[in-house]
Formats: C-alpha cells, structure tokens, sequence
C-alpha cells in the first residue's frame, strides 16, 4: 500500500490490518506507551474545503507519533492562484514525507499521486472519504467484535460517505443496504463494485434499508461545494431522517453513526442524536487512531 486515495484500491486484508494497527495505536495511547514511529517526518496537509475533525486529528496524531503537520490552506498555497497540481506534488514531494489533501475532484488527489514521489492520503473528495470510513469501521467492531455479516444500512445522500461506506463495508464482509432518492444515487463506479454482491441493497426505502440493521449512518444532506441546491435537497431528503420511526425498525439496541457534522433536524432528529452521542463521539475520536495507523502504514519504515 502506497497511498490512501480511495477503499476501492485497497485489499480486504489491507483494511483489515489498518484496523487492528489502529487498535493497537488506541491501547498504547491510553496506557501511556509512546510511539514515535514518525520522528523527524512531516505531513503536509492542505485543505480547499473547511474542517474540524480531520485537521485536529491528523495534526494531533503526527504529533503522537513524534513527527510534525503543517496545516497548507488553499488560501495561501499557490494551487489556489493556478500552479498546476502535478508542480505542486512535486515540488512537495522534496520537502515533506507525506500529504493529506482534501479537496473537490478525486482527481486532484490521483494526481498527486501520480506526479509526487511520496504517500498521499485523501482526506476528503466529493468522491470518497476512505479516512472517516476507517474510523467507522473501527468503532463497529469495537462494538460487535468482528465485521463479518454486521447489517449496516445508510441512509440519505448517495454522496461521498455512502460511496466509501459501501466499498469498505462489503470488502470487510458486512451486510450494507443503502436508501437513497433515486436522483441521489451512489457513484456509478461503487454501484458497479457492489453490483451481484449478495449482500448489497439499494433501494428508495429508508425502512426497507434499516429493517434489521445493527448499524445506522447518515450524513448531511449538502455536502460541502452543494450549499446553493441546500433548498432542493431539504425537499428530496425529507423522508430520509434517522429518527424514531426509522431506529424502530433497526435491530433494538442498533448503533447510530454520523461523520459529523450533523444537522439536527435534518438527517437526523435530536432525540436520536442525543441518546447515542457517546457511540458518536467515540467514532470521531477513532479517527485519531484509525489515521495514525494510515499514517504508520505509509510513511513508517515498517511495511
Ligand atoms: N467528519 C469529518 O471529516 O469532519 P471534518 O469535516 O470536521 O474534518
Ligand atoms: N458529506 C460531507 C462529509 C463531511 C465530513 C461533505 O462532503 O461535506
């Protein structure tokens, strides 16, 4: 593994072992065992679109692991002002040991890869977000000890989280139903991996995709670049809450999962927030540790 740019390049096996190296990373982190497996390495993070969880979390963890971050805006970068993002990669290629990017266009970030000499982590594209993936998988099988035949179901925009969502919940052998709008569909690229998988539904119907679920995600219902059609989806969207109806029809005691943020009210209710906000925030916090086992993977000296 070279890079971290989509769950669709990544092998069941591959998943897998970032997992229970992030496991490993979570123990030692709460019993106070250090491990600068990074010192002396810098990430380079550059972001075009805003950020809470993944800025604090990668920054933080290379810090854990004895290297440094530096937080690259798009503001102030030239990549904002034109410089092509085959120069950038390989101008960055020189300096840093490692780069996080989270951007509009997958491509962007493909590019990267392919123009620069060292790893490059996607830390968000309009595509995929395989980083918050991780984390979520993670927190489920904390949980329910093992991936294997879990029912997951996600309910909302066929957006950058259901494509992820859909790649690494097949390939770690999970059960995933999906309700979309049918305007709101999944990427035709994820539709064409998990088609004939036997354990793979869309449908349009929340209640169908939750019957039975052990695991209900959602998302916003405007990601980030779509702010101007918010209108438009807060009318196709609106029979596609996680609330007390939907829960009712996932298995009793079914976990709640959300990237964050949330917009209570929207995608989901408060009252559904609420009463499964430690599970929530337990997730979040997995992304520190999912990522610096990403960040161990790739820019360790131990493959
Ligand atoms: N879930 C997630 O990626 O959060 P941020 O947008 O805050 O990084
Ligand atoms: N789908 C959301 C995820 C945010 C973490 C977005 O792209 O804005």
């Amino acid at each position: 593994m070279k890079h971290l740019l989509k769950l669709l390049d990544l092998s069941s096996e591959e998943i897998i072992s970032i997992l229970d190296l992030a496991d490993q990373l979570k123990y030692e982190k709460k019993n106070g065992i250090a491990h600068p497996i990074l010192a002396g390495k810098t990430l380079g993070m550059i972001f075009q679109k805003s950020s809470t969880r993944t800025r604090v979390s990668f920054e933080v963890g290379m810090y854990q692991l004895g290297g440094q971050a530096l937080f690259l805006s798009s503001r102030d970068l030239q990549i904002g002002r034109g410089e092509p993002v085959q120069d950038t990669a390989r101008v960055l290629s020189r300096y840093l040991d490692g780069i996080m990017i989270r951007t509009f266009a997958q491509q962007e970030v493909e590019d990267l890869a392919n123009y620069g000499s060292i790893p490059i982590i996607n830390g968000l594209t309009d595509f995929c977000h395989p980083c918050q993936v991780l984390a979520d998988l993670m927190t489920i099988r904390e949980k329910y000890a093992s991936l294997e035949g879990v029912h997951f179901c996600y309910i909302g925009d066929g957006n950058n989280m259901a494509n992820s969502l859909i790649v690494g919940g097949l390939k770690a052998g999970m059960k995933v139903s999906i309700a979309t709008p049918k305007d709101y569909r999944p990427d035709a690229a994820v539709l064409d991996f998990a088609k004939g998988n036997p354990n793979f539904l869309l449908t349009e119907n929340p209640l169908e995709a939750a019957a039975g679920a052990d695991v209900v995600y959602t998302d916003t219902w405007a990601s980030m670049g779509m702010e101007e059609e918010k209108e438009a989806r807060q009318k196709a969207f609106a029979g596609y809450q996680v609330n007390a109806e939907l829960m009712a029809a996932a298995n009793p005691g079914a976990m709640v999962q959300h990237c964050l943020p949330a917009y209570r009210g929207q995608e989901i209710t408060e009252e559904v927030f609420e009463a499964h906000a430690q599970e929530l925030f337990d997730e979040a916090e997995n992304r520190l540790h999912a990522q610096k086992a990403v960040m161990v993977k790739l820019m360790g000296n131990q493959k």
